[in-house]
């Protein structure tokens, strides 16, 4: 049985032991990404748990972590399979795609509201700009075809109703932006937070171009996505999901986003980019809100970038990211205590929890 929705996919990684929930209240604003940190610093790659954060700052909406990337263990429930059979299910679902279906309505659409603010409370550390949702599916569509695309891709909270979005050049859902500034026309956009994990992992995968990621979740999972149609746009986005927002992108018009502290472990530096302005936002009436754990630690095979000025201007960016480290997490002793006032702050509610 596939997973119906983010929800159940909790209630089976809680189940096996990979889910662990901080009760304590934390704090958006550093708190979530130092307590992950910890964590994550001391359990190996193959131990880490998921991270679920029941009281974000005032949010009433918990917040999950880890949960589709975490370890290996955790990779392979979101595809309901064994580590080893990870690959066996993502050749079989590429070969056999299952196209969505449509339905007339779904838990997304709970809360309904039209020209509301966005009210998610979302976190980010450091260096960031401003908030950030990290882990959205921004769904649109291509202006001549009509083939949708889905993909991954990280959005700057500027206002309730504004969103920054970055798009790498080479990006999908880049081309359907410049069709669209060509064209003068207003791009619709859907973002989807909180689905089936299997739709994640195909969102934030390379197909080729007019490839449905929905259809190759649909051969992930065994069974159609469920979709339905949203209220301001013409698009569709999974029944399921926990939160979607619904807007649009104005023809040709850039914003600087960024810097934005990147999985590598450095800033990247953001640029011009197009702005989403909400029309709507509709979810369930008790949502979970996921991100992903930005900022890791720099790694071994992000060092080539060092050979270009680019690379350089990255690592020295990165140094803050290394004082807010140092400050809100500290070197960690043997018995995984830091020494700064925040550290243990985080290791005491590590140790609680
Ligand atoms: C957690 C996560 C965040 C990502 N954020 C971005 C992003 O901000 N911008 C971007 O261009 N790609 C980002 N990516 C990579 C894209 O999701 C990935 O390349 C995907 O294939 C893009 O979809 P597309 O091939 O349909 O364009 C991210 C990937 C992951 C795993």
């Amino acid at each position: 049985m596939p997973y119906s929705d983010l929800q159940d996919y909790l209630a089976r990684l809680e189940n096996s032991g990979k889910l662990h929930w901080v009760e304590q209240q934390v704090d958006p604003a550093w708190e979530v990404s130092a307590i992950t940190r910890h964590v994550f610093d001391r359990y190996g790659w193959n131990e880490r748990p998921a991270l679920g954060f029941r009281h974000v700052g005032d949010s009433s909406f918990p917040l999950v972590i880890g949960v589709v990337g975490g370890s290996p263990q955790i990779y392979a429930l979101a595809l309901s399979t064994t580590v080893n059979d990870i690959p066996t299910v993502w050749e079989r679902a590429q070969r056999h795609p299952i196209e969505p279906i449509s339905v007339s309505s779904g838990v997304c659409k709970e809360v309904m509201s039209r020209g509301a603010e966005v009210d998610i409370v979302v976190w980010t550390p450091s260096q960031d700009p401003g908030p950030y949702i990290t882990a959205p599916l921004v769904v649109t569509k291509d202006p001549e075809t009509g083939r949708r695309n889905v993909g991954t891709y990280r959005l700057q909270m500027k206002g309730p109703q504004r969103l920054g979005l970055y798009v790498g050049g080479a990006q999908h859902a880049a081309r359907h932006i410049r069709q669209y500034d060509a064209r003068k026309e207003d791009m619709s956009v859907a973002i989807a937070i909180g689905v089936d994990p299997t739709i994640v992992l195909a969102s934030i995968t390379k197909f080729s171009y007019g490839t449905d990621e929905f259809a190759v979740a649909g051969g992930l999972r065994g069974e159609a996505v469920p979709l339905v149609r949203c209220e301001t746009v013409d698009l569709e986005v999974p029944a399921n999901a926990e939160i979607v927002l619904e807007g649009f992108i104005r023809a040709g018009y850039r914003e600087q986003e960024g810097p934005f502290g990147e999985f590598s472990g450095y800033m990247s530096p953001g640029g011009q980019t197009p702005v989403i302005e909400i029309t709507c936002m509709t979810r369930r009436r008790k949502p979970q809100r996921v991100e992903l754990h930005p900022q890791s630690e720099p790694l071994r095979r992000s060092v080539p970038s060092l050979k270009t000025g680019l690379g350089i201007a990255r690592v020295r960016r990165s140094l803050h990211r290394e004082r807010w480290r140092q400050r809100h997490v500290g070197d960690l002793d043997e018995k995984g205590i830091s020494r700064t006032s925040e550290g243990s702050r985080v290791g005491r509610v590590v140790a609680d929890e």
